[in-house]
């Protein structure tokens, strides 16, 4: 271990650089408990991947479907129906609806759609980025979802604030805000459907708009640094533009948004020869997967032409993200749109509080 490790995993995930640190964790045991942290570790391709197909890891603990905070409350009804947080059968269904929805849609459409959005949208300021990374996916989302221009800046808003219930980071103020976004989202949805739908449906739609909202914004300006951090990328990028794919697969990659996941065990479990017993948890160290060196050479540089590979910051299994394409396609959109105006800035940036997204904060000025 090294002087600047970041103290721990979830420290890791807004930690200045812990490229190297993955590595080494990735070289390690697949599976292995953590005593500071009081529990399992799932690290490099091999660990990541066996802990997200193993049937008996749960998204939740077992006996605490919705989190106790949520229990009772619009948040919590919402929370209880997303397929991202059960694995019971009554969610196959909304499941599979999601897949199809989501395979279904015409990503070059997306791409054009989300390239004019985000041409009428440029930031020309520290703070108007910070607000921009997180709006534009969430306009490009509405749009596809069939909301007017005219109700996207409400909607998103709304969505920044039911997201917070799902951080354990939040504070009263927030999962206060959180429940009265809830309440919105729901009426919103149901007036644009016109009719009855199962509240299973409901729920799923607005899990659409939350789960694109942090992610999607921490690919966004993980994507904006790399542009001021990795030699000649930007020109690279203006010389070929049919490379702006491959440039945000490498982020997602490098310096992806989302660091972790976490599993429980509903029983005893064997994985990879090591015993756990059940309620055990595990946090599933995507961001190690990136940086696993048996699978991707010199991972630590940033690399546009790799060999496509499984992206797991994405996840595995049965609960991989079936919104994987789109996100890519919504922030390869609005990097093209802004790299230009961004270039010049002069942005310094520490990234938001969070144990499983990293996501800058640009501040104005200073370089960092
Ligand atoms: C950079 C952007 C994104 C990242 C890094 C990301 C990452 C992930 C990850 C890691 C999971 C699996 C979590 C687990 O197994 O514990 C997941 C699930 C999910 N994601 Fe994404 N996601 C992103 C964007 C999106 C977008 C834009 C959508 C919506 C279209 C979306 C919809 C979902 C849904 C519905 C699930 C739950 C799938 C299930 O449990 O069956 N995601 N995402």
């Amino acid at each position: 271990m090294s002087l600047d490790d970041p103290v721990h995993p979830l420290a890791a995930v807004t930690h200045a650089a812990p490229h190297d640190y993955y590595r080494r964790l990735a070289e390690g045991p697949p599976l292995r408990f953590d005593a500071r942290l009081d529990c399992w570790l799932a690290t490099g391709t091999a660990g990541v991947q066996a802990v997200l197909a193993h049937a008996d890891c749960r998204v939740r603990p077992l006996g605490m479907a919705v989190p106790e905070n949520l229990a009772g409350t619009s948040c919590g009804a919402i929370f209880a129906e997303l397929v991202r947080m059960n694995d019971g059968v009554r969610h196959t269904q909304p499941k599979q609806m999601l897949a199809s929805a989501l395979g279904q849609v015409d990503l070059a459409r997306v791409h054009q759609s989300t390239l004019q959005i985000a041409c009428d949208h440029i930031p020309l300021s520290a703070a108007r980025l910070n607000d921009a990374m997180f709006e534009l996916p969430l306009f490009a989302m509405a749009d596809l979802l069939g909301f007017a221009p005219t109700q996207w800046p409400q909607l998103a808003a709304w969505t920044r604030d039911f997201v917070a219930c799902l951080s354990p980071l939040s504070n009263s103020a927030q999962l206060a805000g959180a429940q009265l976004a809830a309440a919105s989202l729901l009426q919103r949805f149901k007036f644009l459907l016109r009719e009855p739908v199962p509240d299973s449906l409901l729920a799923n739609l607005i899990g659409l708009l939350s789960q694109t909202c942090e992610a999607t914004a921490g690919l966004v300006g993980n994507a904006v640094l790399a542009l001021r951090t990795q030699a000649g990328l930007q020109a690279q990028l203006r010389s070929d533009p049919g490379l702006w794919p491959a440039m945000l697969r490498e982020v997602s990659r490098h310096d992806p948004a989302i660091h972790n996941t976490r599993r429980y065990t509903a029983c005893a479990v064997e994985i990879g020869g090591v015993a756990l017993p059940p309620g055990q948890m595990i946090l599933v160290l995507l961001a190690s997967a990136g940086h696993d060196a048996s699978v991707h050479a010199e991972p630590g540089d940033f690399v546009l032409q790799r060999p496509v590979s499984p992206m797991l910051t994405y996840g595995h299994g049965r609960h991989a993200c079936p919104g994987q394409q789109l996100a890519q396609t919504m922030a390869a959109a609005c990097l093209q749109a802004w790299a230009d105006a961004l270039a010049g800035m002069p942005l310094g940036w520490r990234y938001q509080p969070s144990l499983n997204a990293r996501i800058p904060v640009f501040m104005e000025g200073a370089t960092a």
